[in-house]
């Protein structure tokens, strides 16, 4: 084989690898999940935009009301089912990240961690650091916000 010959081969590869690549990129696009901050934001915490999210992708497939039985009763549809744990303390203590076991369950190692969320892409960082601070700063969650499964969404 001509070295001109290989050199096409070989470029053609490329191509083909490249081309493949950005089909697999535009597919997963189209789940539309939504992109995740690189920074905390400056500024009060946002909870639809910013923590409505994040505990739907990572919460609200096992803690929504079909499945809240089976995976420990606690239902994250709204702020009011959130805070009604029946006989566990409250599992988001307004003003305090620390006591507050939405967030110390994911610091946790055991059971629930490594169900936790199901993909590898644990919370921690960026997202962990707007958690906690939308909890130190009261844990608001209009009541009109209503978290759903994520298959239910259809855009962010
Ligand atoms: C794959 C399913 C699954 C996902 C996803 C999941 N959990 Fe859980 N969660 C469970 C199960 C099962 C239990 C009960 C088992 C146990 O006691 O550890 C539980 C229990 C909990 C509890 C303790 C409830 C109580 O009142 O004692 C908290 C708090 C909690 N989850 C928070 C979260 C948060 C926050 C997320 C998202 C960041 C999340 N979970 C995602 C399955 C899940």
């Amino acid at each position: 084989m001509n070295t001109m010959l290989r050199r096409s081969i070989t470029l053609i590869a490329v191509l083909a690898i490249v081309a493949v690549f950005i089909v697999i990129q535009t597919q997963t696009g189209e789940d539309n999940l939504p992109t995740w901050p690189t920074s905390v934001p400056a500024g009060k915490i946002d909870f639809k935009k910013n923590v409505r999210p994040l505990l739907i992708i990572n919460c609200l497939e096992c803690h929504n009301s079909e499945d809240a039985p089976a995976n420990g009763n606690l239902n994250l549809e709204t702020r009011e089912l959130a805070m009604n744990t029946g006989n566990n303390p409250p599992i988001l203590v307004p003003g305090k990240p620390d006591e507050s076991r939405l967030i110390t369950v994911l610091t946790l190692e055991g059971i629930h961690q490594q169900a936790m969320p199901p993909t590898p892409d644990k919370i921690w960082g960026v997202r962990m650091e707007i958690l906690r601070r939308w909890i130190e700063e009261g844990a608001d969650w209009p009541a009109s916000v209503r978290l759903v499964h994520p298959r239910e969404i259809k855009e962010w």
